[in-house]
């Protein structure tokens, strides 16, 4: 049973929807009248994605990309594979990443340089958790939903070894599901 292996919950389903909300709207102000692609990173910001952009008022186009670090399963090893590349060029368009968490900041560090060498007319990162205590490269993200402590969590597209991606809530996972 997944709920079995959650320690305690960290962020409701309600205060998530409320925070997502709250981004949403500061968005739809920051992004009015501009060329906006939002680029969504597989699999983890899957869920944030998709209740985001429909608190956002403004017209968007929305892209995926798939990526994978290698490496131990709770620490990213800054290696990171491109497994799906955008549909659509980005050069001169408004582009805003859309991650679940930003911890080492490696990926997110990978990404924006990877992404910056397109040309776009911005860049920036919306993500839903930043674990600013593990940061390894200086990078914060332009909007975020909620700073969390140095834990593991799970739930609303974070997972463990590919499971609990679909819990509504986030949760910090037990320590021994991991250490096993
Ligand atoms: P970073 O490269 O260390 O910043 O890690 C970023 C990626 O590692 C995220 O996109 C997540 O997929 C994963 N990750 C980091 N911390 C957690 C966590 O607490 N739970 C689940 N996945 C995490
Ligand atoms: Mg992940």
């Amino acid at each position: 049973m997944m709920l079995e292996d959650i320690d305690r919950v960290l962020l409701t389903e309600d205060e998530i929807q409320q925070r997502v909300a709250e981004l949403g709207e500061q968005l739809s102000q920051d992004y009015a009248g501009k060329d906006l692609v939002i680029v969504c990173i597989l699999k983890g910001a899957l869920h944030f994605m998709a209740d985001l952009t429909r608190k956002i008022s403004i017209p968007v186009d929305m892209d995926f990309m798939a990526i994978s670090s290698y490496g131990a399963s709770t620490k990213s090893s800054g290696e990171v594979r491109i497994l799906q590349d955008l549909d659509a060029a980005i050069a001169n368009r408004h582009v805003l990443i859309v991650e679940d968490i930003v911890d080492s900041g490696l990926t997110l560090k990978y990404l924006v340089d990877n992404l910056s060498s397109r040309r776009p007319a911005s860049l920036k990162i919306a993500t839903l958790l930043d674990k600013p205590a593990r940061r390894v490269v200086p990078i914060s993200p332009d909007y975020n939903g909620f700073l969390i402590p140095d834990e593991f969590v799970v739930g609303y597209g974070l997972d463990y070894a590919e499971k609990y991606r679909n819990l509504p809530f986030i949760g910090i996972l037990k320590p021994e599901v991991y250490s096993k």
